[in-house]
C-alpha cells in the first residue's frame, strides 16, 4: 500500500549546506559593523536615520564631527532645548563624545 518510503532525497544534503552558509553569513556580518563602532554609537542609528530616510529627527552622517561634540555640549548643560537628547547627551563623557561623533559623522 502507498509508495515505498524514500530516506532520504539526493538534494536535501546540499540544501542544508546551502542555508548554513547563508545563516553564517548574516551572523558575521553585523558583528564586524559593531566592532567598529565606538561603544554608544549605534544607538543613535535608532532614531537618527540616514540622509535618505528623512523623518523629524536629523540625520548625523555628513555632519562635521566637531558641530556634533558641540551639540552634544549644549544640550548636555541645557543651553540647547531638547526633548530626549538632553538625556543622552548625560549619559557619555567628553572622550566618549568625541569618539562617537567621529563615527557616526562617517557613517553613509
Ligand atoms: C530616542 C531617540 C534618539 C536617540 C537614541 C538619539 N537621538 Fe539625537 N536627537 C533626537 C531628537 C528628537 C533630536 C532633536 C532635539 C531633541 O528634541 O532632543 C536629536 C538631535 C540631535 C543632534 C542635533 C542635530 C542637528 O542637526 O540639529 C545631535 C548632534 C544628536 N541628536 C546626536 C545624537 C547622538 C550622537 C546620539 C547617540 C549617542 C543620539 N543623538 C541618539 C533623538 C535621538
Amino acid at each position: 500500500m502507498g509508495r515505498p518510503h524514500q530516506a532520504r532525497a539526493p538534494w536535501q544534503g546540499s540544501i542544508a549546506l546551502l542555508v548554513a552558509a547563508i545563516a553564517l553569513v548574516f551572523a558575521a556580518a553585523p558583528a564586524t559593523a559593531q566592532s567598529m563602532a565606538p561603544p554608544g554609537a549605534s544607538s543613535c542609528s535608532g532614531c537618527h536615520g540616514s540622509n535618505a530616510s528623512g523623518g523629524a529627527v536629523p540625520a548625523l552622517q555628513g555632519q562635521e564631527p566637531g558641530g556634533i561634540v558641540a551639540a552634544m555640549q549644549a544640550f548636555r548643560t541645557g543651553r540647547r532645548e531638547a526633548t530626549v537628547m538632553d538625556r543622552i547627551a548625560r549619559g557619555f563623557t567628553d572622550e566618549e563624545t568625541h569618539a562617537i561623533a567621529a563615527w557616526v559623522s562617517q557613517q553613509r
